[in-house]
């Protein structure tokens, strides 16, 4: 499985680079407001940071407007894709660009139908947000399931990105359901990491190392 930092902050991109896991970047408006500087001198500093695919989001709701716009991105740099939201005029976009050869991520899948026709269209990636699902009472990961069962019955090449990250379980889930990627928060990365037995058994074997004889 992949794994994307969904963040445009700078810092956390090269730490979580550092450590050799990452596979790509999500970011997405929200995100980019957080951040000090402009937005495109923000995405290009990420595209040199991180080889991987690295995700930035139009903001205009017409399909022909979104198109220039992300004709504009694309010039950033080869690794960017364009996040598209999943609507009509999305659509339209995406089966544009996906044309061009500019690889989208659809963004804002909250059903099973979305993700079938942004597949459909021709989208690089989907993103079904699990975390903005589970805040609603309904199981985020159900979706998932649905995403990659339709994926496979009809030979779809788009990758599903399982976006909305709250906690390490939902790593756990989207491995098992066999999700292509991950986008996840610097701080969910951080508790991938950890584990109280694993800190346990460090300390016992330092002990111990200090009663052998060298
Ligand atoms: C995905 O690409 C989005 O940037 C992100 O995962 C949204 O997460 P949130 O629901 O925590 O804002």
């Amino acid at each position: 499985m992949k794994i994307f930092i969904d963040t445009a902050n700078l810092e956390q991109i090269r730490t979580a680079q550092s450590w050799g896991i990452l596979d790509g970047v999500t970011t997405n408006p929200t995100l980019l407001s957080r951040e000090k500087g402009n937005f495109r001198d923000i995405l290009k500093e990420i595209c040199r940071i991180v080889d991987g695919p690295v995700s930035a989001e139009v903001v205009s709701l017409n399909a022909d407007r979104m198109v220039e716009e992300a004709r504009e991105l694309a010039k950033i740099a080869d690794n960017i894709v364009i996040k598209i939201p999943m609507t009509l005029e999305g659509l339209k976009a995406i089966k544009i660009l996906t044309a061009e050869g500019i690889k989208t991520n659809t963004t804002l899948v909250f059903s099973p139908l979305q993700a079938l026709l942004a597949a459909k269209a021709g989208t690089t990636f989907v993103s079904p947000f699990v975390g903005r699902l589970d805040d609603i009472h309904h199981f985020g990961m159900d979706l998932v399931e649905q995403i990659v069962r339709i994926y496979d019955n009809y030979g779809f090449e788009t990758e599903i990105i399982v976006a909305s990250i709250r906690t390490p379980l939902h790593i756990v889930e989207a491995a098992n359901i066999g999700a292509h990627i991950c986008t996840v928060p610097f701080a969910v990365l951080e508790k991938m990491v950890k584990h109280p037995l694993t800190d346990i058994g460090i300390q016992k074997f330092l002990e111990d190392w200090k009663k052998v004889e060298k």
